[in-house]
């Protein structure tokens, strides 16, 4: 009669080992609104909110961004920002080509997934939930590399991509490096002046 117990210790120890990471796609099928998980000023999610339906959870780490700060509850207080980006896309203000997913995930009523899309089908916390840069820029549309910048990122930070070489003044004029000028809006705006050459 013992040995059953002993394989249920054992099965127990094994299912903590294989945890699962957790799927907004499982959670958000079963109708929970973000709220049930998300609440508190920093809406990180409570293992309290997990008990309901689970014995135990294992909440992860945040995810890391390149932001110095962002202020969730002071944003929340404008409303369903879902709207005011769909009609940048429309307008093509908005900064970076947007998929045509993009712009149907925008037809949102939840304010959370103006910012958070995709997560329906997500099966893990990963960075594809957060919002990108074009987003923000849709108000916060001043341009001015790199000071303009700090108003988001740390100041000093390594804001250039990749393709910026130490030469990449003279040779982004040669036509020869195939650049995708789309990707430029983002960070140097639509209208920008510099060295009379622009
Ligand atoms: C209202 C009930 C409910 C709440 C609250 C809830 N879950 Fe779940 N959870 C479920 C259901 C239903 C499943 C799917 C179970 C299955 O398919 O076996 C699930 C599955 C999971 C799984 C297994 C992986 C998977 O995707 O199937 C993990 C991990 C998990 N939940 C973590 C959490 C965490 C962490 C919290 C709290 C932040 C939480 N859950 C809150 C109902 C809930
Ligand atoms: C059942 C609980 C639950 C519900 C409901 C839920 N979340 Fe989450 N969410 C979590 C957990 C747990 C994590 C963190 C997982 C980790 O890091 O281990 C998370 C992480 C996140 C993240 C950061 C990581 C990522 O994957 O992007 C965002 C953003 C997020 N949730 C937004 C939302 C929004 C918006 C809704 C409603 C549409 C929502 N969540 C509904 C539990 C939940
Ligand atoms: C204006 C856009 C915007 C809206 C609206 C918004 N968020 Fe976020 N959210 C962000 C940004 C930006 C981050 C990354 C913050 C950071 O790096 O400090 C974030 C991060 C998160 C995270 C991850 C926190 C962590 O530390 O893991 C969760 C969870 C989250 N948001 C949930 C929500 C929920 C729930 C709502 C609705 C009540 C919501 N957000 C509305 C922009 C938004
Ligand atoms: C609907 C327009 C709108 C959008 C979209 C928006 N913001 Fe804001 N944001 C505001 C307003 C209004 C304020 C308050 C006035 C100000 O400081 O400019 C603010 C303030 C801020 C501040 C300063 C707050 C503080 O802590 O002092 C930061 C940083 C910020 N926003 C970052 C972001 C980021 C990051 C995003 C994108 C994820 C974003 N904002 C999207 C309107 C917006
Ligand atoms: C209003 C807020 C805001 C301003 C201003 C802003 N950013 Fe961002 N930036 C974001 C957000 C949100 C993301 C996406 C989240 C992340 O990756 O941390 C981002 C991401 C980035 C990334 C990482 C992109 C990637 O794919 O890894 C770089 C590089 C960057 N920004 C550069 C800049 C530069 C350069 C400027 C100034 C011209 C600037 N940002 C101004 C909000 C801002
Ligand atoms: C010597 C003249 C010259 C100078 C100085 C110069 N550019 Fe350019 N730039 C060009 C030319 C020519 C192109 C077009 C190259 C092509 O078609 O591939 C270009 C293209 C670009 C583009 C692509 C988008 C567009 O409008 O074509 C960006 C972004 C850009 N430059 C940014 C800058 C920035 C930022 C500076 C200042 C730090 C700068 N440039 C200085 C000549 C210059
Ligand atoms: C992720 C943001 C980002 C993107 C996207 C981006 N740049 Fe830049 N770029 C910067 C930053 C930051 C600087 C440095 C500004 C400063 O310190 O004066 C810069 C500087 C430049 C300069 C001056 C030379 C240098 O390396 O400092 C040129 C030219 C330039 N960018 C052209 C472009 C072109 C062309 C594109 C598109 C193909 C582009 N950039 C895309 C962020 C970006």
């Amino acid at each position: 009669m013992r040995i059953p117990v002993l394989l249920i210790a054992i099965a127990g120890v094994a299912a903590a080992q294989t945890a699962q990471p957790f799927s907004h796609r499982v959670h958000l099928a079963a109708k929970l609104d973000c709220a049930v998980c998300h609440a508190g000023d920093n809406l990180r999610p409570a293992a309290s909110a997990c008990v309901r339906c689970h014995k135990t959870a294992e909440i992860g780490p945040p995810i890391a961004t390149r932001l110095a700060r962002f202020d969730h509850q002071l944003h929340l207080k404008l409303g369903n920002l879902a709207p005011l980006i769909a009609a940048a896309i429309n307008k093509k203000t908005y900064l970076t080509p947007a998929a045509p997913e993009l712009r149907a995930q925008l037809n949102t009523l939840n304010p959370c997934q103006a910012c958070h899309r995709g997560l329906e089908v997500s099966d893990r916390p990963d960075r594809s939930g957060l919002p990108q840069m074009a987003d923000c820029l849709v108000c916060h549309n001043q341009i001015d590399p790199p000071y303009s910048c700090e108003f988001c990122h740390a100041k000093g930070a390594e804001l250039k991509p990749a393709s910026h070489s130490p030469d990449f003044l003279d040779t982004h004029t040669s036509g020869k490096l195939s650049l995708d000028k789309t990707t430029c809006a983002v960070c140097h705006g639509r209208k920008f002046h510099c060295l009379g050459c622009h």
